[in-house]
């Protein structure tokens, strides 16, 4: 409650005056009265704390700041059906808020709230539905004009200055986080150990499902990759519905979702437990990339240098192995490497899987990297078969993905129990065989 409350008041102090509207995602119909599995907004989410759909969180900033939830209101007849709700007095309670009403009463108490204050803190364009509402409630207060109220004369993007906030992660979620990534490491090990040539994707899939349900994760973060062979050359593989075949890698890219914060790691290892030796070729050259990358990612290094770092050693494996000709600086000139290499090492992490935050300053210049934040480090190469490559390497696709928080000495791999040396995974592949 204390850390919800905290960042109430951050957004507060940093919008100065004036009101802020946050509406939580609407529940999403798959047919009929069948609904997909709800996940709460982030930013609503991030803060409350508050897990229910129907809720709208309203901050008043200035000499008295007040925070206000609206929410669905005590039902027994739905909670038969459907479970618990708090309703606004349990919710006031047990989550910190100054007032609660039921979301029945947001119309009507709207307008009031918006009286005479000189900016609303609202992200306009983000859902139709609410753009109306708020549309709506304006024009009822400019209609109160002539009894001398006042509307808002500056609507300002609330997200931008929560995206702030969510970007340097509080000691609380950096804990949400290490247990996030800690789920989806164990899973991943056990998906490796369970792997055999013959089985088929989905089954593997399982695996990793299993290990996060059984931990507490509520969900997979994302759309999982269980991609074997060739499949791993497709970036964004999910049909996860193909046979694992001897002498093929198998790339998993999965993480959970823990009360509402994600774990994103990417292991490849081979279906049979053993690296033919092209694969482990160009395995020790994406994990030399990759630990490359994570030594950079520290405090005070901007946040494109463990991508450099990790493009100047693809580039040279890329020419040792014969992928890439010239120079190193030629292949980085003239882009021939983005054949095998095509995406960027990372993206912020948090309560979204490519989470919120600035890249850039206003003048262009890369964000420099400082405790609290936490970032993939990614790089992969996939080689699809083409005239201009070695046969030995064709389908042969490999990421290896691990999530960093940055300290203040420099960085702590909160993914590190996934195992991905050689060594370690031919050897947990020979246990599990
Ligand atoms: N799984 C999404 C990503 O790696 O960015
Ligand atoms: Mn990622
Ligand atoms: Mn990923």
């Amino acid at each position: 409650m204390q850390e919800f409350k905290a960042r109430r008041d951050q957004l507060l102090a940093s919008m100065g005056e004036g009101v802020a509207i946050v509406p939580t995602a609407a529940e999403v119909v798959r047919n009929r009265d069948s609904h997909y599995p709800y996940r709460f907004d982030s930013y609503f989410y991030h803060l409350t704390g508050f897990k229910e759909p129907e809720s709208v969180l309203i901050l008043i900033a200035g000499d008295k700041p007040k925070s206000i939830l609206f929410c669905r209101e005590k039902d027994m007849e739905r909670e038969i059906w459907d479970g618990f709700r708090y309703g606004p007095k349990a919710a006031q309670d047990s989550f910190g808020v100054d007032e609660a009403y039921t979301i029945n009463q947001l119309d009507e108490m709207m307008p009031t709230l918006l009286s005479n204050q000189a900016k609303l803190f609202y992200s306009l364009g983000a859902e139709a539905g609410w753009d109306m509402k708020v549309t709506q409630w304006l024009n009822q207060v400019k209609d109160l004009a002539r009894t001398g109220v006042s509307a808002p004369e500056a609507i300002l993007d609330v997200r931008q200055l929560v995206d702030c906030q969510r970007l340097i992660k509080t000691p609380y979620e950096m804990e949400m986080m290490r247990r996030s990534a800690k789920i989806a490491a164990v899973a991943h090990n056990r998906a490796m150990q369970k792997t055999k040539a013959g089985k088929m994707e989905y089954e593997i899939e399982a695996e990793f499902l299993h290990e996060f349900y059984r931990k507490g994760a509520q969900a997979p973060a994302y759309t999982s990759i269980v991609a074997g062979g060739a499949n791993a050359c497709t970036l964004h593989y999910n049909a996860n519905n193909c046979q694992l075949n001897d002498g093929d890698l198998l790339l998993i890219d999965a993480g959970c979702e823990l009360d509402g914060y994600a774990s994103d790691i990417t292991r490849t290892f081979p279906v049979n437990g053993k690296f033919s030796a092209p694969q482990k070729d160009l395995y020790e050259m994406v994990l030399a990339a990759q630990l490359a990358a994570i030594d950079v990612a520290k405090p005070g290094n901007h946040w494109n240098m463990p991508h450099e770092v990790a493009l100047d050693v693809l580039v040279q494996g890329f020419i040792d192995v014969g992928l890439c000709q010239g120079s190193k600086d030629e292949v980085l000139e003239n882009g021939s490497y983005r054949q095998f290499y095509m995406h960027r090492t990372g993206h912020w992490l948090g309560l979204d899987v490519h989470d919120v935050g600035d890249y850039k300053d206003k003048q262009g210049n890369w964000t420099t990297l400082a405790a609290g934040h936490v970032l993939t480090v990614e790089p992969g190469c996939y080689v699809r078969p083409a005239e201009n490559v070695p046969e030995h390497f064709w389908n042969i696709g490999i990421r290896i993905e691990d999530d960093v928080l940055i300290t203040a000495q420099g960085n702590e791999v909160l993914s590190k129990d996934a195992i991905k040396s050689v060594a370690d995974i031919e050897a947990q592949m020979a246990d599990g065989q």
